[in-house]
């Protein structure tokens, strides 16, 4: 174990994070002050960088996160109906664990490293991200993050500056949580506000891929289900009833986690797309395969023929609208005594602390049939301590929690990591290596 100091640049000012042991930086919140933010303010760039690579199913990704509802609740908001009759309804997709930070976290990095917490992380530059793939082909993309004071901020949090109420929290920024972003100037300001998401329409400078995160309060955090849809009704209602906008996207709307823990972890999702990407046919269905958050990477990397991160994004299945147009088979998976209630042990839990990143299966074809980023199978490729894991799981899994993708477990990513097995969760054989 070490200690280690990682400093972060907020404009014009340098703050230092004190971090106890290990090799991440979990336990500390860095809360700027409101000179250092008000200086960082008027220097920090937005970038809008742009491109047209052409993807087999759509131009552009965009998702749209809400906040801890039950598959239920959703199901039953009339404007949730509403925008379901805009598209697919996904009825099998899946949050990967709880709380939070976690789900966002797997859903750029193919992984939550064992993240049982809401803590403030900044996760190694050897952890590759999902714009690590899109880069391979310089596809454009960008987030947008309501109520950030500017691009790039990486405090823990920037509240209502009049209430003090929430409003951006950095727990739900999934990439400025990666040092393999935070480290690359031209990579923060591409994690931009909300109000650059009008302005990226307005001047025709829309990115490619885009993460879009509305504030505490749009995002039912802070209030509910209905209140939450009722914001995205009308904020993206907008942006679906744009033609211009909608030409060649598919965007995904969806919940981190649903809000009742020792319940099935499975979200109300919906997929809408322009006339080329979602026939008209399918505008109004339903579609019962299985996804989890990995689906929205490895989806993005048969769509344009990316590498991919080798993590449980690797064989996630992949969104009928790109596995179709590519001959690509999905998985069934069994999800009866599915959960995904917990997170496995790792480097990022509070409560089941192991440290040990895991490995990524470095040798796999993965879905796109691109294999891994060589950059990741040059750091990650020749890892191969075991860790024991059996005697660190939790003991009161009952067995039904702990797997974090069946989809990936039950084939060749990650596979040789974890192995869920039986009534009790085995996590064996784990090659890993020990920090
Ligand atoms: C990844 O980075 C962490 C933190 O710097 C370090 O402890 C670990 O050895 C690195 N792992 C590999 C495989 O490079
Ligand atoms: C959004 O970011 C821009 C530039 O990045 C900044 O000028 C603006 O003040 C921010 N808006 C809000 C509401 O904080
Ligand atoms: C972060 O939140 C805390 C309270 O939750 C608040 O006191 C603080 O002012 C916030 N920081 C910023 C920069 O808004
Ligand atoms: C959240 O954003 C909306 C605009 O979309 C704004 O009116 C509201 O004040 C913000 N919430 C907070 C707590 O700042
Ligand atoms: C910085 O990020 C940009 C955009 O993602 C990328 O094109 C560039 O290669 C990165 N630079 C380094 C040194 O990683
Ligand atoms: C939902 O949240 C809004 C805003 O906080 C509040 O006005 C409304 O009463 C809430 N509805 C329910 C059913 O709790
Ligand atoms: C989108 O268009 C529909 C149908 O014309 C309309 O009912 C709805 O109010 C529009 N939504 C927004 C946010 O403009
Ligand atoms: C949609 O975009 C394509 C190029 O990607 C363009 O050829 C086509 O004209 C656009 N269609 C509409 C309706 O804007
Ligand atoms: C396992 O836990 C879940 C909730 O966490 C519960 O619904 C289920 O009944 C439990 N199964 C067994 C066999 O105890
Ligand atoms: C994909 O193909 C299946 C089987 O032919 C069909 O049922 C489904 O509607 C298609 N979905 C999409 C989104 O094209
Ligand atoms: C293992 O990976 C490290 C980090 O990239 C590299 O420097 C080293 O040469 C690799 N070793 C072997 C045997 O491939
Ligand atoms: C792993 O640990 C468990 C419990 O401590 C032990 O029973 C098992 O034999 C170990 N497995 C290996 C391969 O060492």
């Amino acid at each position: 174990m070490k200690s280690i100091c990682v400093s972060l640049l907020l404009g014009a000012s340098s703050v230092v994070l004190a971090a106890s042991s290990v090799a991440e930086a979990p336990e500390s919140t860095l809360l700027p002050s409101s000179s250092a933010i008000a200086a960082a303010q008027a220097t920090a760039k937005a970038i809008s960088p742009v491109s047209n690579v052409q993807g087999k199913s759509f131009q552009r990704f965009y998702q749209v996160w809400l906040e801890n509802t039950d598959y239920s609740a959703a199901a039953g908001d009339p404007n949730q109906i509403a925008l379901s009759k805009l598209g697919i309804t996904l009825t099998n997709y899946w949050a990967v664990t709880h709380p939070s930070e976690p789900n966002y976290v797997a859903s750029v990095a193919g992984d939550y490293f064992g993240m049982d917490n809401d803590d403030f992380h900044a996760i190694p530059s050897n952890i590759s991200t999902v714009v690590d793939l899109l880069d391979t082909k310089g596809i454009s993309w960008a987030e947008y993050q309501e109520g950030a004071p500017y691009a790039g901020f990486q405090g823990f949090n920037y509240s209502n500056q009049k209430t003090f109420a929430n409003n951006y929290v950095r727990k739900h920024n999934p990439l400025i949580i990666f040092q393999s972003v935070t480290s690359n100037a031209t990579r923060i300001s591409q994690i931009k506000n909300f109000t650059s998401l009008a302005s990226d329409v307005a001047a025709n400078t829309l990115p490619q891929w885009a993460f879009i995160t509305p504030n505490m309060t749009n995002d039912g955090h802070d209030t509910n289900v209905t209140f939450a849809s009722k914001w995205e009704s009308s904020a993206i209602g907008a942006l679906i009833n744009n033609t211009s906008f909608m030409n060649g996207t598919l965007l995904l709307l969806t919940f981190d986690e649903d809000e009742t823990y020792t319940q099935q972890n499975k979200v109300f999702s919906i997929l809408i797309g322009g006339p080329d990407v979602i026939p008209s046919s399918l505008v109004g269905t339903t579609d019962n395969t299985f996804y989890d958050h990995y689906s929205t990477i490895s989806s993005v990397a048969v769509n344009w023929g990316l590498p991919s991160l080798g993590r449980w994004d690797c064989n996630a299945n992949v969104f009928a609208v790109v596995a179709n147009k590519t001959g690509y088979t999905n998985q069934n998976v069994s999800t009866t005594s599915l959960y995904n209630n917990q997170s496995y042990p790792g480097p990022l839990s509070d409560t089941s602390y192991i440290p040990v990143w895991p490995v990524p299966n470095t040798s796999a074809k993965c879905a796109s049939g691109q294999g891994v980023l060589p950059a990741v199978v040059k750091t990650w490729g020749n890892q191969t301590q075991t860790y024991n894991y059996t005697s660190v799981v939790p003991s009161a899994s009952n067995g039904t929690s702990t797997s974090s993708s069946p989809a990936a477990s039950s084939s060749k990513a990650g596979a040789s990591t974890y192995e869920v097995s039986g009534a009790l969760a085995v996590l064996a054989g784990f090659a890993a290596m020990l920090v």
